[in-house]
C-alpha cells in the first residue's frame, strides 16, 4: 500500500480548501492536510473542524507558517496570483514538494526564477494545470499517439466562459485587473495555451491575438440602471442582474443554502439573507457596467508550433454555458470533443464515425472536468513513490505562460505578431 502523504495549505480559500484539501475527505488514506495559513478566521475554522488541522498549525499568514520546520511532504501555494512566487520559493528552499496554483506568476522573470529554484533544489513542482489530467484530454492524447488523424496539422479551441461565470470573476471578481490579478488569457486560458502545447507535441514559435473589454463598459449600462443590481430599475430584463445570478437563476440553478462555489466565494454560509447582505454591500451586488474592470471580454489567439501544427484558440465571456471544445485535424482524419459532455467523435476519413462516451463525470471527481481531483490522485502517487517528473511540471507551465503572456503583447499592440523565442529577454 502507499504511503499517506501529508501537506500544507498556504492560502484556504476556494481552491486550497475546495479544490485541493477535499481530496483528503474523498481519500483519506491518501492525503492528511496537517497544517493552514489564511489570515481570515472563518477559513482557519473550516481547517479545524472540516479537516481536523490542530489549532496551534492554523497560522495567519503564509510568512509564519514557512517560518516553522518543515510540516508537511507538500506545501499547496493557493494564494492569489500576485502572492504565489513570495511563498512558492521559500516553501522549496525549506525543502517541501509544491503544488503551485496557476499562474505561477503574471511576471515572466518571477516564472524563470522559480523554474531555476526547482532545478536547484531537486523538489517537485506539481503546477495546477488540472486540464491535462481529465481523462477528455489524456484520450484525446492517446489518440493522437496512436495515429488516430495520422499526421496533426491544425486545432481550433474555444473556451466559452459562461456570462454568469465571466461576471463572476472577471468583472466584478478577483480576475477583473490585469494589474491586480492577472490578463485573463494567462488567468484564465493558460489551462488552454497548456493543453494546446502538449497536444502539437512542440513548442509554440510565434502568436497573434485579438480582442478585447468591449461590453462591460459604463456606456452600455442601460437606461435606469444602478450602481447595484438591488436597486437597479433596469433589471427585469438583464441577464447579469446579481439577484438571478445567486439567487435564482434557473440556469445555474444556484440557490441560498447550496454550499458551493460561487455562492461560497460571497459569504463563507450562503444563507438568503447572508447572500442579499452581500449583495448589498460586497462587490458582488455590483453593476456589471460600472465596475473597475479592464480584463478583457473575447479574445483570439493565432499559434504556430514547431512542428507546423498551427492552432487558433477563441475565448469569450458570451455564452450560455461554462464549457470547452476542441478539433484536431490531420492529414488522415479528425476528433471533436466537448469537455463537459465528455465525449470524442473520431471520425477517420472515408470511416464511419466512432464516438468514445467517456465516463460520466460523477460528483466527487466533479471539478474541471474531473481535473482536480485527478490532479491530487496523481500528486499523492507522485510524491509517496518518490517520483521526479511531473506531467504539469514548473519547465511545462512556464511554456504556457511565455505563450500567454506574448499573447497579451500581441493584443495590447494591435495584433503584431510575437516570435517566442525573443519574447521577454
Ligand atoms: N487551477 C485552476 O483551475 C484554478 C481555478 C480557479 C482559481 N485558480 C487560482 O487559484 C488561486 C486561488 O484562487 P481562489 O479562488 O482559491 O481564491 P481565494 O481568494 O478564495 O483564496 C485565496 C486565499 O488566500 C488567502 N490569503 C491572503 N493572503 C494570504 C497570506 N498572506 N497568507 C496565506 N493566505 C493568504 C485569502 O484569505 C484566501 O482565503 C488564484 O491564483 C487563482 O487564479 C486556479
Amino acid at each position: 500500500m502507499r504511503r499517506r502523504i501529508t501537506a500544507a495549505v498556504c492560502g484556504f480559500g476556494i481552491r486550497g480548501a475546495e479544490a485541493y484539501a477535499a481530496y483528503q475527505l474523498l481519500r483519506p488514506d491518501e492525503l492528511r492536510i496537517v497544517a493552514v495559513a489564511d489570515p481570515r478566521p472563518e477559513r482557519r475554522r473550516l481547517a479545524m473542524e472540516r479537516f481536523g488541522v490542530p489549532e496551534e498549525r492554523c497560522y495567519e499568514t503564509g510568512e509564519q507558517l514557512l517560518a516553522q520546520p518543515k510540516l508537511a511532504d507538500v506545501m499547496i501555494v493557493a494564494t492569489q496570483d500576485r502572492d504565489h512566487i513570495r511563498y512558492a520559493v521559500p516553501a522549496l528552499e525549506r525543502g517541501y514538494h509544491l503544488l503551485l496554483e496557476k499562474p505561477i506568476s503574471p511576471d515572466l522573470g518571477e516564472c524563470v526564477a522559480l523554474r531555476e529554484k526547482a532545478h536547484e533544489t531537486g523538489r517537485i513542482v506539481v503546477v495546477c494545470h488540472v486540464l491535462r489530467y481529465t481523462q477528455f484530454y489524456q484520450k484525446l492524447r492517446a489518440l493522437l499517439d496512436e495515429g488516430a488523424v495520422g499526421k496533426l496539422e491544425t486545432i481550433a479551441a474555444t473556451e466559452n466562459v459562461a456570462y454568469w461565470h465571466f461576471a463572476h470573476s472577471y468583472v466584478r471578481g478577483n480576475w477583473r485587473r490585469a494589474d491586480e490579478s492577472s490578463p485573463v488569457i494567462l488567468a484564465k486560458s493558460c489551462h488552454d495555451m497548456d493543453i494546446l502545447r502538449w497536444l502539437a507535441g512542440s513548442p509554440c514559435l510565434r502568436v497573434q491575438s485579438f480582442g478585447g473589454l468591449d461590453w462591460f463598459r459604463p456606456e452600455n449600462a442601460p437606461a435606469g440602471s444602478a450602481a447595484r443590481c438591488l436597486d437597479c430599475q433596469a433589471r427585469e430584463g438583464c441577464p447579469y442582474d446579481a439577484e438571478k445570478i445567486y439567487l435564482m437563476d434557473p440556469k445555474s440553478g444556484y440557490r441560498s443554502g447550496q454550499r458551493q462555489w460561487p455562492l461560497t466565494v460571497l459569504c463563507p454560509e450562503p444563507t438568503e439573507q447572508a447572500l442579499y447582505q452581500a449583495l448589498r454591500t460586497g462587490p458582488y451586488g455590483r453593476c456589471v457596467y460600472r465596475c473597475d474592470n479592464d480584463v478583457a471580454d473575447h479574445q483570439v489567439v493565432d499559434m504556430e508550433f514547431a512542428s507546423g501544427v498551427t492552432a487558433t484558440f477563441s475565448m469569450s465571456a458570451f455564452t450560455q454555458d461554462c464549457y470547452r471544445t476542441i478539433r484536431l485535424m490531420g492529414s488522415l482524419g479528425e476528433l471533436e470533443g466537448d469537455l463537459e459532455e465528455n465525449t470524442i467523435h473520431v471520425r477517420r476519413f472515408g470511416c464511419p464515425e466512432r464516438v468514445i462516451a467517456l465516463d460520466p463525470v460523477q460528483d466527487e471527481f466533479a471539478g474541471h472536468g474531473g481535473g482536480d481531483s485527478r490532479l491530487m490522485e496523481y500528486l499523492c502517487a507522485l510524491v509517496s513513490e518518490g517520483g521526479t517528473d511531473a506531467l504539469t511540471s514548473v519547465d511545462v507551465s512556464v511554456e504556457s505562460h511565455l505563450m500567454a503572456l506574448a499573447a497579451e503583447e500581441s493584443r495590447l499592440h494591435g495584433g503584431a505578431p510575437v516570435e517566442l523565442a525573443g519574447f521577454g529577454k
